[in-house]
């Protein structure tokens, strides 16, 4: 992604450090943080300076990488191992986490010595960087056919370049409608608790001069139902294989609002984001998080001291919901999604 001119991914590994942009800061503060062992790894996980399904896979995937060239030979298997149990117990919803910690942790144990383990470790890691920025191209391709031209676009959370390696999965379409000269306008939702729409969604299409205005989560009815709204494109966290989707919360309604105002809905991933061992979406472990990002605002408390809040960070769309799922490999209706099992 462009930033005051120049080129970022969102997290990448420099010799033995990770390098991410600290999403937390963002649009006040650019700052690129250096993630130079496990726990520091973890705690940008967790609390969220890295995030977005398959930016978070990235991060565990070099987070492999690096406990494999930073571990003594001695100890080499145990690290691992840690570094593996530690990093599957970040954030329970997003799958790309698990799909790539398995598979770099995998690839290295699978190698015969030591020195060709950290290789192919690293390896293995950069594959799944580069692989996920070129399917967010292919995503943004086939998803641009979807716009006409007069558009006016919803979209919840951030699932931009920020929240993939590059590029973005429910952007992708966006930007390059944008770039071939398309009048679209975005309805950015502030995404309610960490804003990550307001924030970081805003942030992109602003640095990108893509037109757009922030709205309160709850104002997308009032919009559909002014016909202010031609259609609604959001990423998502983890698929089951009969399609349905695990997004961040408040996805559902707009889902829900969008059929009853007749207007499209597309979750847009790579398949690195589907989840073929969940028949559906009740096998989706949703995450909950502090009360605190509920009770508090700019970590001022604004509710009564009393109160006690909840938190689900996900919700699941039904695929009755969904009127396709825009992948690298094309569009598909969600019961369409277990062929591409193969695929992946
Ligand atoms: O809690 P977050 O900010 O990590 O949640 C992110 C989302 O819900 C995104 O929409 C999803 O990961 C898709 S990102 C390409």
């Amino acid at each position: 992604m462009k930033i005051k001119g120049n080129n970022y991914r969102s997290v990448w590994m420099e010799h033995n450090s990770i390098k991410i942009i600290d999403q937390t800061k963002l649009p006040e503060k650019f700052e690129i943080l250096e993630l130079n062992n496990l726990t520091e790894v973890c705690e940008a996980i967790l609390s969220m300076k890295v995030r977005g399904a398959p930016a978070i896979g990235a991060a565990a995937a070099f987070g492999i990488a690096q406990a494999a060239f930073t571990s003594a030979e001695s100890e080499f298997y145990t690290n691992l191992k840690k570094a593996k149990t530690a990093l599957l117990n970040t954030r329970p919803t997003a799958f790309d986490l698990f799909y790539t910690v398995n598979k770099v942790y995998n690839a290295i144990i699978k190698t015969d010595n030591i020195k060709n383990a950290r290789i192919c470790g690293l390896k293995e890691a950069q594959k799944f960087a580069d692989e996920n920025v070129e399917a967010c191209i292919k995503i943004g391709e086939y998803g641009e056919k979807l716009i006409k031209n007069n558009f006016r676009i919803l979209t919840h959370c951030n699932a931009g370049a920020l929240a993939t390696v590059d590029f973005g999965t429910a952007l992708a379409p966006i930007r390059i409608a944008h770039q071939n000269g398309k009048n679209i306008f975005v309805f950015v939702d502030e995404t309610r608790p960490r804003l990550q729409g307001a924030k970081l969604t805003a942030f992109e299409l602003a640095e990108e001069n893509i037109p757009h205005s922030i709205i309160a989560d709850n104002a997308a009815g009032y919009f559909m139902q002014n016909g202010e709204i031609d259609m609604v494109i959001t990423g998502a966290d983890r698929i089951a294989a009969n399609g349905d989707a695990a997004n961040k919360i408040g996805t559902y309604e707009k889902a829900v609002l969008a059929k009853e105002n007749n207007i499209p809905f597309y979750i847009a991933a790579p398949l690195s984001t589907i989840d073929f061992t969940c028949n559906s979406g009740e096998d989706i472990p949703i995450e909950f998080r502090d009360e605190d990002e509920i009770l508090a605002f700019n970590e001022i408390r604004i509710a009564p001291a009393k109160s006690p809040a909840k938190n689900p960070a996900f919700d699941i769309t039904p695929a009755k919901y969904i009127t396709g799922i825009i992948t690298e490999k094309g569009i598909f209706k969600p019961d369409e999604i277990i062929n591409l099992k193969e695929k992946k």
